[in-house]
């Protein structure tokens, strides 16, 4: 057979075998017998404790992650960050030889991206025990009419008698949870602030829309004969961009990132449309005062325009989430220690932690990203940054996981 390629060379392997003899000895304290016997039986007490050996297992876990799965056409860093920076941040301190009291952990979050199923955040929203969607899930399917529970086999994943809630956490199971991520924003870079510790994160909320009409030849149908589902798709787009700006304040945002036009052909006029709507914003009720514009102008244009307004969901419209401030000031101290300074700010994309701040304290580290670009190809942020975010979120885990 052809030889293994590594990309290490065997003779490079070193074995920590002072660090491996110090907790030999050490789990052989776990004992029923005197040393240097040992007696460790099954299930016994001793036996249990030495299962758990490292940690205080009575004591609630730190917990930190982000998600990995991507948007179309976006960058390498939204989430992975979060993620690939955790497992290095628990490199980080197993090299420096720190010992958890807490057990730390890292997750890897399902479906941070509303893309596949329509909704986002479908892990933290389960984690935190969201009765609604677990439910829902179930009969979710994608745009291939594709199951979510069908689509999570198929992947390999096991759903527990396809009961979701089994998922539940219950509130104050994690210690804290801390999410390292981009900023996606382009504040840290102007100002040159190597670190943001993030106060509150907005509040997002979206919405499907279908619109019916007749359709029908684009040469032989009279304008006035007319109910053009692309034009009621077309103008409510325009009402929503109206809605946002009539808020007043800088902090409210709308998007309408999905108009679909059927049947899609340049001369056959639309005879349905579907259109997806994102809209936030810091401050709830004036988010909420878009959300319910928007469904007055999609009524009211439904009508001017003699179309039907089939669907109108309101998929997620959430609440935003603030920071734990014992957690911000266990990073402020971190960012101290290590000499990089930081700055104070809003999280205008919402991220697991939104979810995830209904059953634990909270906290998230930014680092800058080139231009303040993401979800698209020329998201990046330097190396320095990176290492410089790995290093609070590493310092910060271990401050928590010793309290
Ligand atoms: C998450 O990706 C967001 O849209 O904020
Ligand atoms: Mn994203
Ligand atoms: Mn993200
Ligand atoms: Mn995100």
């Amino acid at each position: 057979s052809p030889p293994h390629h590594y990309s290490f060379s065997p003779s490079s392997l070193s074995v920590d075998i002072q660090g491996l003899q110090r907790q030999i000895e050490e789990l052989s304290s776990f004992s029923d017998a005197p040393a240097p016997a040992v007696t460790r039986i099954l299930y016994s007490q001793k036996d249990v404790l030495a299962r758990r050996y490292g940690t205080e297992a009575a004591l609630s876990a730190v917990a930190t992650g982000s998600h990995i799965d991507a948007i179309p056409y976006s960058g390498k860093y939204d989430g992975v960050i979060g993620v690939l920076g955790a497992i290095e941040a628990i490199n980080v301190l197993k090299r420096s030889g720190f010992q958890p009291k807490r057990s730390l952990e890292v997750i890897m979050f399902t479906s941070e991206e509303p893309t596949r199923f329509g909704i986002s955040c479908l892990g933290s929203r389960l984690l935190a025990g969201n009765e609604e969607l677990a439910i829902a899930l179930k009969q979710a399917v994608d745009g291939k009419n594709v199951s979510f529970l069908e689509a999570a086999r198929s992947a390999g994943y096991a759903v527990h008698e396809d009961d979701l809630s089994s998922v539940f956490l219950k509130k104050d199971y994690y210690f804290s949870f801390i999410e390292l991520h981009i900023e996606q924003g382009p504040i840290l870079e102007e100002e040159g602030i190597p670190i943001g510790i993030v106060t509150a994160i907005a509040a997002p909320a979206s919405i499907s829309i279908d619109f019916e009409g007749n359709g029908g030849h684009a040469g032989a149908v009279l304008m006035p004969a007319r109910n053009d589902a692309g034009l009621a798709a077309a103008e409510l787009a325009l009402a929503v961009e109206k809605h946002v700006l009539d808020s007043g304040s800088f902090d409210t945002v709308g998007t309408v990132g999905v108009m679909e036009l059927h049947p899609g052909a340049v001369n056959s006029i639309p005879s349905k449309t579907h259109v997806e709507i994102d809209t936030r914003d810091i401050d709830e009720e004036r988010r909420n005062v878009v959300v319910n514009k928007i469904h007055q102008s999609a009524v009211r244009i439904a009508e001017n325009r003699g179309v039907k307004l089939s669907k109108f969901k309101i998929v997620n419209q959430d609440p935003p989430a603030l920071s734990s401030n014992s957690i911000i000031s266990t990073m402020r101290e971190a960012t101290k220690q290590l000499n990089v300074s930081f700055k104070l700010m809003i999280s205008r994309a919402y991220h697991d932690s939104l979810f995830m701040a209904r059953i634990s304290p909270m906290g998230m580290i930014f680092i800058p990203c080139y231009k303040g670009y993401s979800h698209k190809p020329e998201e990046f942020a330097s190396a320095q940054d990176i290492a410089n975010g790995v290093k609070v979120l590493a310092l910060t885990l271990a401050k928590l996981s010793a309290e």
